[in-house]
């Protein structure tokens, strides 16, 4: 017997695949031409990975390692079959520039299906037409950082772009980190001598993220529409989103796995050591892990991103070897593959949340908030047939060696997690099986968004 994942509910039965859709759920199908034997395995939707850098600089300047073809392979072994990554807009390139780039390479490279969200880092007068034409080439949401001095953007600037993300359609999504704080605390730090990882964390500090969380929804009220917080790490700055969305705000949050997994102390020590686990908001102690934790349970967290920021302990983590120093590393850990099978074993295999939970987070949340549904994500009759056999007593120990991006490190090597995919169907065509794939570059499909109207994004 397995159990078949439908939006609100598990049942048991069988799903007949014609094409490229999924045609029958239930009922007395004749027999198919090809039939995968899912008995006591799990039969859930395909994942929706709403948050990864490919093909992508770093706020400075380094390429990540993984291009579409690699990030999007490594998805789909971890039972990802839609990918969402940014096209970065540099200062003094145009978005038309950046988005025709990144929709060529992602054409020729992705193996899986894909949207892209776009990076905004100017603001000028023909900002919320660029945005018009942004939207209606079917890239409907876009990112905005408040920190890191090549992408920020703040004051009127910040407003301004925001209306005209409001006016376009986009679903606006925030890294929200307090920038003068930061910066304040980061040369008092180096001033100091202090050239490690933890002063990375201390000036990335808790209450920067709490205030930039604050600021931004302060500025979703006053333009009332949504915004979405991306990489929460704190249990105080999600207090912020509630106490917002009780004012009515439409806020919604996604956290990452490694917010949920990884502890603070990973941080503490030498830069070759710890550079592998230096991102931004920089990982938390077991107080917010437990915060972030309860709101999951809660329903309080929208989506579970990857922020899939892969760079090379050759390339850009230690940049000059043991010398490297906190603030020349690049920030970001990797975590396409591992979205899924972290989020399963540390959540349902422990109790925490139930496989409706799990797949409400990494699959359909992210598909209703950017568009996608209900073409992907839900197992209904005429929605894409993206599939994935889930094997829940599956055991297996993470390492490097076995996973599929172009990394030389994971975060979480030697882990043992249980719950894994075992087949991947996209489109009705097996991606992934038993260790092996068929994948092939220029095998994704763009999914061309909508734009939404202010008033229907939310939660
Ligand atoms: O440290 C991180 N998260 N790097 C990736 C870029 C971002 O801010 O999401
Ligand atoms: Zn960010
Ligand atoms: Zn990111």
């Amino acid at each position: 017997m397995f159990s078949t994942l439908l939006e609100d509910r598990v049942v048991d039965a069988d799903l007949a695949v014609v094409g490229e859709r999924i045609d029958a759920i239930g009922g007395r199908n004749p027999p198919g031409k090809r039939e995968i034997d899912a008995d006591g395995k799990l039969v859930m939707p395909g994942g929706v990975e709403p948050h990864s850098h490919l093909a992508q600089l770093s706020g400075g300047g380094i390429p990540t390692s993984d291009d579409f073809e690699s990030g999007t392979r490594a998805a789909a072994y971890g039972g990802t079959t839609t990918v969402m990554a940014f096209s970065a807009q540099h200062r003094g390139t145009s978005t038309s520039e950046t988005v025709t780039e990144a929709m060529e390479r992602a054409r020729l490279e992705a193996t899986v299906d894909y949207a892209l969200h776009l990076i905004v880092t100017e603001q000028h007068d023909r900002t919320a037409a660029d945005l018009a034409e942004v939207a209606r080439i079917g890239i409907t949401s876009m990112k905005v950082f408040m920190t890191y001095d090549r992408l920020k953007l703040a004051g009127a600037d910040l407003v301004n772009l925001l209306e005209g993300a409001r006016s376009a359609g986009m679903t606006v999504m925030v890294h929200a980190e307090h920038d003068g704080l930061i910066t304040w605390k980061r040369r008092q730090l180096i001033e100091g001598g202090r050239r490690d990882a933890m002063a990375h964390a201390e000036s990335h500090s808790r209450l920067a993220e709490r205030a930039g969380v604050a600021e931004a929804l302060a500025l979703a009220e006053a333009l009332e529409m949504g915004i979405h917080v991306v990489h929460l790490s704190t249990g105080d700055a999600l207090k912020e989103a509630e106490a917002a969305r009780s004012r009515g705000v439409r806020a919604t949050v996604e956290t990452c796995p490694h917010y949920l997994v990884l502890e603070e102390s990973l941080l503490d020590g030498p830069i070759r050591e710890t550079a592998p686990f230096m991102s931004s908001p920089p990982l938390r102690g077991a107080r917010d892990r437990a915060a972030l934790w309860r709101a999951i349970e809660a329903g309080q967290v929208d989506t579970i991103g990857s922020d899939h920021a892969p760079y090379r302990l050759d390339a850009g983590k230690l940049p000059r070897g043991d010398k490297t120093e906190f603030h020349e590393v690049a920030n970001g850990l990797p975590g396409i593959e591992l979205r899924l099978p972290l989020l399963y074993s540390e959540g349902v295999t422990k109790g925490r949340i139930t496989v409706s939970d799990f797949v409400r987070l990494v699959a359909t949340n992210p598909a209703k908030l950017f568009g996608l549904y209900p073409r992907k994500v839900t197992p209904a009759v005429g929605s894409d047939a993206d599939i994935v056999v889930w094997d829940d007593a599956e055991r297996r120990t993470v390492t490097i060696d076995e996973l599929h991006d172009r990394m030389d490190y994971t975060p979480y090597e030697g882990m043992t997690l249980t719950g894994w995919p075992e087949t991947v169907l996209l489109r009705g065509r097996m991606v992934v099986h038993g260790g092996h794939d068929v994948l092939r570059p220029g095998g994704g499909r763009f999914i061309k968004r909508k734009p939404q109207p202010a008033k229907e994004m939310h939660r």
